[in-house]
């Protein structure tokens, strides 16, 4: 089945948005599978840089482009995010977008909540990116969820409104909110309501017929590994599944649709937030990667904490994801280092892992086992062939493909889209 499955083999933002882009072209379909607009995926394509965050990247490219069940949609984000889109000269209509009709929504109390939460915790906070995906996600198992299809139901949105208040008037008084207007909420909906359902669709049907017809669709995942509700760095992670097999339970494709995973991988390591971050600098070397990659949140604006490439952690991303092969980003970062490190594993109390063991306080105390590669002098930015990587920068790479235990895939030199050298197309290599 050629189908492709791009996830996040980190903290996040590790390029996916460049890579979905570039792959756009070979693919029929692309479908975002779960987080929300905390993703933020940037797009440079000569002179112009699009930042999706609940947009699959497809749509630059004019790909029919789906909003998976497992996606929660805050509706003024998508209305804004698809006129800021418009603007840049890209063409959106309910040809190219899909909104699932099951998705959940992100209301206004959602936001509140998440903030509150935050301002409450004090240093215990988790640094979320204040868009209410937590709260969304809670309401969504909680079974008392909107979702797009009760857009199209004036009495029954009402109701639903009411028992969503009911749910959160108490959570409200707890972290002295004032009380939320459902009716203001109601009437609100319902103005946006046609232009939101101009989107919505079966989407399962759609992606169904798809592949039925042989086309290639292309899961676009958000966030990384590490944020994944059970795989991450719990508490300090996201509220959704973010690892390959949610690309099927989160756009209504079967287990054997998601095809090869592709996992994307920064060629050194990076998080925003709050949480463990066991190969963090603090030095020197950290701030240099940080202004060199410019290392800024592109939702929030935030700085990215930096370090060296952490092998351990993505070697265990390879494996709670099945990553076939990964696109190695931002090598270019890299250059002009006189060396480089490499976390391999880690050691703990003289205890030595090779793995990032799940309690958030052995989390915190890992030290890495460092190995040190010599670096390369010479600009490997806007490399597009293999032969103008210096001989440095090749071993680098194959040390990595070597710890990981999957190879590289594609290379990234730069933002352009352009700048991507392919190894072995994903798409044929299954
Ligand atoms: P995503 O969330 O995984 O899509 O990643 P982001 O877009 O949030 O962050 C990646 C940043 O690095 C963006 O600003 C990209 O334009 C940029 N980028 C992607 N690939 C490369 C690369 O190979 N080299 C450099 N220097 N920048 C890159
Ligand atoms: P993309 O798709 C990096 C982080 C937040 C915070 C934690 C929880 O661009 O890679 P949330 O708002 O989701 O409840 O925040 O997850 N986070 C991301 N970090 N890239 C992202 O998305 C992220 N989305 C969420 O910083 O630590
Ligand atoms: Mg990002």
């Amino acid at each position: 089945m050629a189908n492709v499955t791009v996830v996040g083999a980190q903290w996040g933002d590790e390029g996916k948005g460049k890579i979905v882009d570039w792959l756009s072209n070979r693919a029929d379909v692309v479908v975002r599978f779960q987080g929300g607009h905390n993703a933020g995926h940037t797009l440079v394509v000569g002179d112009k840089t699009y930042k999706l965050s609940l947009l699959p990247s497809g749509v630059v490219q004019g790909k029919p482009s789906v909003i998976g069940n497992g996606v929660v949609v805050d509706p003024w984000a998508l209305l804004s995010e698809i006129d800021k889109i418009r603007g840049q000269g890209v063409d959106i209509t309910p040809q190219i977008l899909i909104l699932a009709d099951n998705a959940c929504l992100i209301l206004p109390m959602h936001r509140d909540l998440d903030g509150a939460r935050e301002a409450a915790a004090g240093a215990a906070k988790i640094g979320t990116t204040g868009r209410g995906i937590g709260p969304a996600y809670e309401d969504k198992v909680g079974r008392r969820a909107i979702r797009v299809a009760d857009l199209n139901d004036p009495e029954a949105l009402k109701l639903k409104i009411e028992r969503l208040l009911a749910h959160h008037g108490a959570l409200r008084k707890g972290l002295g909110l004032p009380d939320f207007d459902g009716e203001a909420l109601l009437a609100e909906l319902l103005q946006i309501a046609p232009k939101i359902l101009a989107y919505a669709k079966p989407a399962w049907r759609v992606l169904d017929a798809a592949v039925k017809d042989g086309s290639r669709v292309l899961f676009e995942g958000a966030q990384g590994a590490l944020l994944d509700v059970d795989h991450g760095t719990y508490p300090y992670v996201t509220s959704s599944n973010t690892v390959a097999g949610q690309a099927a339970a989160g756009s209504g494709l079967g287990p054997r649709s998601t095809g090869y995973v592709l996992g994307i991988v920064k060629a050194y390591t990076t998080r925003v937030g709050e949480g463990p971050f066991p190969s963090e600098l603090h030095d020197d070397n950290g701030r240099r990667l940080g202004e060199r990659g410019h290392e800024f949140g592109t939702v929030t604006g935030r700085p990215r904490r930096c370090g060296w490439f952490d092998a351990a952690l993505v070697r265990q991303s390879v494996s709670v994801n099945g990553i076939d092969g990964v696109a190695l980003t931002k090598l270019d970062v890299l250059d002009g280092f006189t060396e480089l490190k490499i976390g391999v594993g880690y050691t703990l109390d003289g205890a030595a892992y090779d793995y990032l063991p799940a309690g958030l306080k052995a989390q915190s105390g890992l030290k890495p086992v460092w190995e040190t590669l010599e670096g390369w002098s010479q600009s490997t930015r806007g490399a597009r062939s293999w032969r103008d990587l210096p001989a440095a920068a090749i071993k680098y790479v194959r040390r990595i493909e070597e710890l990981i235990g999957a190879p590289v895939a594609l290379l990234s030199t730069s933002p352009e889209r352009d700048d991507t050298i392919l190894m072995r197309d994903p798409f044929a290599d299954r």
